[in-house]
């Protein structure tokens, strides 16, 4: 268990660098099982997540090393198509090995990856996809256990919503099936295009990915080595410039993709943030004095993206005006505005609405991280408080944000995290 532990009031000031992303690395690492070869990924960012996924790889039989921010991954023998229950509930995105399992040894076992703090994570969509591509997938015991009797044969695939983890494991799963497969109302996130451009260099004819429609001819051979760096992350941008526009301040974010996260700027824009970007950098102003932007509603890129929703929000809540907030992605995404309310914030949800009525001021106080961006979302109402801050964690916000206490440190907050060392 660990302990953020805030005192509210600073401006951020400074410029940064952005970490590579969380929700790209995953999926590619993945991929690096689809053939044997030596992978080089650059940029990987040091999270929990990541070393639960290197732990993945290792109990494949490949070897990994890591040496700060690159990781090098021999997936030239294989051991087992097996993931262990343990790190399946750690890391329920593990379920991304499944198609390249299925590629890699025409076999795999893992266990149903469990719901999380967002609410049920069905994989529906996953498995339809693969069973189109001639895989057969038992279900038993709450374990999954899946083969490909005729090997696997290309197929149109037309995906009922445009799911990122269902669009992925298709595409790793394609990558060894016979002929073309068609993938439509794919997910058009940056880091499906990011995972296209790792699989090209890996001799995969993979193309469209970015539109809603991806298509995969089979059969390639592997390059002896392949390097590739992960693109920066567009989630923890967000969150730095809404951390800034609640505390007020002035940052500038270096070696990031603007375009990622259009959505996001344009809602702080509305708030009254002064933005200036470039090709590669981002730079916001604020006083500290926001007005509510108009409605935010999430959905699959290129709309608001859903991870993002809780940074705005914490953003909003000493804003002038009401500020409105509708999640379409996830069922559960407004636990953490429970923990918001301890520190003085007015939110009202009903169903997937959250109404945030602008407070004058908020005030330190003990809370506790529900998830990853909702511990995130905490950081940042604690930032822009009177007072001290303690928010409890088990972990969540290290999952995706890379020593983010020292990130915040260096443009001006005051902010430390100490390791309980309890449960
Ligand atoms: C990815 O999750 C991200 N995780 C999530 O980021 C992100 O919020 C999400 O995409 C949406 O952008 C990773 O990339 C590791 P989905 P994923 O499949 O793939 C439903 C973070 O904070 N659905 O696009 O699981 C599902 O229940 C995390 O970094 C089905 O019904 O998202 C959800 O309502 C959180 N059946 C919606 O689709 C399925 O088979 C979108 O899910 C699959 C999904």
């Amino acid at each position: 268990m660990s302990v953020w532990h805030i005192a509210g009031g600073n401006r951020l000031e400074g410029s940064t660098t952005v970490q590579g992303a969380k929700n790209a690395v995953l999926p590619i690492m993945a991929a690096s099982v689809l053939a044997p070869c030596e992978t080089e990924l650059l940029n990987v960012p040091m999270l929990r997540d990541v070393d639960t996924t290197i732990r993945i790889l290792r109990g494949l039989g490949c070897s990994v090393e890591r040496a700060g921010d690159s990781v090098n991954i021999d997936s030239g023998y294989i051991a087992r198509a097996e993931i262990p229950h343990s790190l399946m509930r750690e890391l329920r995105s593990s379920v991304i090995f499944l198609g390249a399992l299925l590629a890699r040894c025409g076999s795999a076992r893992l266990s149903m990856p469990g719901g999380c703090e967002l609410g049920p994570r069905p994989i529906d969509l996953h498995l339809m996809a693969l069973r189109a591509l001639g895989a057969r997938i038992e279900e038993s015991g709450g374990e999954l256990i899946c083969s490909t009797p005729g090997g696997l044969k290309g197929a149109a695939i037309a995906l009922p919503l445009p799911s990122v983890g269902a669009t992925e494991n298709a595409m790793l799963a394609a990558c060894a099936a016979e002929g073309e497969t068609v993938i439509m109302n794919a997910a058009r996130e940056p880091e499906i295009a990011e995972l296209q451009a790792f699989l090209v260099k890996l001799g995969a004819d993979v193309s469209g990915a970015g539109s809603a429609t991806v298509t995969v001819r089979g059969g390639f051979a592997a390059p002896e080595r392949v390097g590739h760096r992960i693109m920066p992350d567009r989630i923890v941008s967000a969150t730095l410039l809404a951390a800034c526009a609640a505390a007020g301040g002035e940052i500038e974010l270096r070696g990031v993709e603007p375009r990622h996260f259009s959505t996001v700027l344009h809602s702080l824009s509305e708030c009254g943030c002064d933005i200036m970007s470039n090709g590669a950098s981002v730079a916001l102003r604020s006083d500290g004095n926001l007005k509510a932007p108009m409605p935010v509603i999430t959905g699959p890129y290129p709309g608001f993206p859903t991870d993002a929703q809780p940074l705005m929000l914490a953003a909003c809540l000493k804003a002038r005006g009401t500020s409105v907030f509708v999640e379409n992605v996830f069922q559960n995404r407004f636990r953490f505005t429970e923990e918001l309310q301890r520190l003085g914030a007015r939110i009202h949800t009903e169903g997937r609405v959250a109404v945030v009525t602008g407070v004058a001021r908020l005030h330190g106080a003990p809370a506790v991280a529900t998830d990853l961006r909702g511990g995130a979302a905490l950081i940042i109402a604690a930032l822009a408080a009177e007072g001290e801050t303690d928010i409890l964690d088990s972990g969540h916000v290290e999952r995706g944000y890379e020593r983010f206490d020292e990130c915040l440190r260096s443009l001006g907050a005051d902010i430390t995290l100490t390791d309980t060392k309890g449960p």
